[in-house]
């Protein structure tokens, strides 16, 4: 059986009292999710201890947005995979499209990063899609299957059996453009696919997550879907009761 999740991808969104409150609401209403979903909020790294001490005791894991490609030492600015684990994360988003696009990340960044936050213990959710252009010219299949390549290949199967992949279309991604589940389903068989061409059977429990303007009232079709194990949520997971919604729709 492969876990369903719904993550919450905070991005640059909300300031720490306001992080409080929002997970306070989120654990609140924990009693309305299934109790085989797991839910991961992922806010800014400011927030990590606060939101974390205000999860303590629920059934809501913490996750990181980013962690730096360097151990330790003279990188002003970074955070570090160790760093995040001593504050009890224990997932970090890895290789999101916005981080490909307005910071440079590539795959060799992005293997060093995936490298250092399983040597810490923490669980990577690697992000994987592709821009507008890119599908409209055909090229999705290949675009998404070089990004798993790339990175996800480099790994042991013992490795990748803590990762979570997440599929997210540019295209879909804070537009209010979702991809149909027909769309989705379709490129996340061809996501389970490739890995099943490196890890074989281990490829049937690794978890797919859907990200793109996913919100409680697509949810529910996009999370029927044989393949599709769950979502990444952007805007919809700053509500408290959107994310719930979104996260009873199993
Ligand atoms: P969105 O963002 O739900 O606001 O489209 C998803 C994401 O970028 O993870």
């Amino acid at each position: 059986m492969r876990q369903k999740i719904v993550a919450g991808n905070w991005k640059m969104n909300t300031l720490v009292c306001e992080g409080v409150e929002l997970v306070n609401g989120i654990v609140s209403k924990m009693g309305e999710v299934p109790s085989d979903v797991r839910l991961i909020v992922c806010p800014p790294f400011t927030h990590i201890v606060s939101v974390g001490d205000a999860l303590k005791g629920s059934r809501v894991s913490l996750g990181a947005q980013n962690c730096a490609n360097q151990p330790k030492g003279a990188f002003t600015g970074e955070v570090s995979a160790a760093m995040l684990k001593s504050c009890c994360c224990e997932y970090v988003i890895l290789g999101h499209s916005e981080r490909r696009e307005y910071y440079g990340e590539t795959s060799e960044t992005l293997n060093a990063k995936m490298a250092l936050a399983l040597e810490n213990g923490l669980k990577p959710i690697y992000c994987v899609g592709e821009k507008l252009e890119e599908r409209e010219a055909g090229k999705h299949f290949e675009i998404v299957k070089a990004q798993i390549e790339e990175v996800l290949f480099n790994l042991t199967p013992e490795q990748m059996a803590q990762v979570v992949v997440a599929y997210e279309p540019v295209w879909a991604i804070g537009t209010g453009k979702t991809a149909t589940s027909a769309q989705a389903q379709e490129i996340h068989a061809f996501i389970r696919a490739t890995l099943a061409s490196k890890f074989g059977e281990l490829a049937e429990e690794i978890s797919i997550l859907y990200g793109g303007s996913c919100k409680p009232s697509n949810a529910p079709e996009l999370f029927s879907q044989k393949d599709i194990d769950g979502g990444l949520i952007g805007g919809a997971a700053l509500k408290a009761d959107d994310f719930i919604g979104i996260a009873k729709s199993y």
